[in-house]
């Protein structure tokens, strides 16, 4: 089988499934990756495995296979050599997208939503509990309790992110309680305020904080976090399924407002 180690690694698996357990065994959570980027000869480099374990895993790989362990061509890594985010910057990366899906509504939630409709009501605390489930538990799950504290905290910059964090859950609060009182322009007033602070929050994230924090990871850290973020996912798959649910909801509804500012096909109840 010529060049076996520049194959996908998740191809692979789909054809060796034996493989995705000696894997396994070796703490490496390739099975439930869906990136389909990484080749079986780059499986060790990026999980930093040691020069012994890097031996066995290719001898015990290249027996399922039927191949000579050095056709299998797994290397050890000198050190991170990234060109491109690595999978786990790239799966936060696309967590912001998620979440900027909802900042976005926002301008229309803010110009269009009157809390004193139960419909609207329903709306805005489904757009509280989104942003409470998705970006707080979820998202900041892998981000402020995995990713950042691997690093020291009294340095600035996580102290700055950190400070954003408690700004945009006192933003969610305060529309919380506008959206109770039916205060119309103070909804609209701290939707605004949390639109601007996530917007520039997610940026300084992606285009600085990431970046850096990428250039700082060891391989090693990468395949552990790795590991740790799929485990996140599937103990809170739940709460990604009613977040998109949810987003597409929200964007369907407003995409279809009437003049009036109703939801289309809805009559607004004023208790
Ligand atoms: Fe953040
Ligand atoms: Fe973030």
């Amino acid at each position: 089988m010529p060049d076996i180690g520049h194959r996908p690694v998740v191809e692979v698996i789909e054809n060796h499934p034996r493989v995705g357990e000696i894997l396994r065994d070796h703490d490496i959570a390739c099975v439930d990756c869906t990136e389909a980027s990484c080749m079986l000869k780059d499986v060790v480099s990026i999980h930093n495995l040691e020069p012994e374990q890097a031996e066995e895993l290719a001898r015990q790989v290249a027996a399922v296979l039927g191949v000579d362990p050095d056709e299998v061509e797994m290397e050890v890594s000198s050190g991170p050599t990234r060109s491109e985010p690595s999978p786990v910057i790239r799966i936060l990366n696309d967590e912001h997208l998620t979440i900027r899906r909802l900042v976005g509504l926002t301008p229309a939630m803010a110009e269009q939503v009157d809390p004193a409709t139960v419909s609207d009501r329903d709306l805005l605390h489904g757009a509280v509990e989104f942003i409470r489930a998705y970006a707080d538990r979820y998202h900041h799950a892998k981000e402020e309790e995995e990713l950042f504290s691997l690093f020291d905290q009294n340095l600035e910059i996580f102290q700055v992110m950190r400070l954003d964090h408690e700004m945009a859950r006192g933003e969610v609060r305060a529309i919380e309680e506008a959206t109770e009182s039916q205060d119309r322009a103070a909804v609209a007033e701290h939707l605004s305020a949390y639109h601007d602070l996530l917007e520039e929050h997610i940026s300084k994230e992606d285009d600085v904080l990431y970046p850096w924090i990428d250039r700082q990871l060891t391989d090693h850290q990468v395949g552990t976090l790795f590991a740790r973020f799929r485990q996140i996912e599937n103990e809170m798959a739940e709460i990604r399924r009613r977040s998109e649910e949810f987003l597409q909801k929200v964007e369907q509804a407003l995409a279809v407002r009437d003049g009036a500012g109703r939801v289309s096909g809805q009559t607004p109840k004023t208790n």
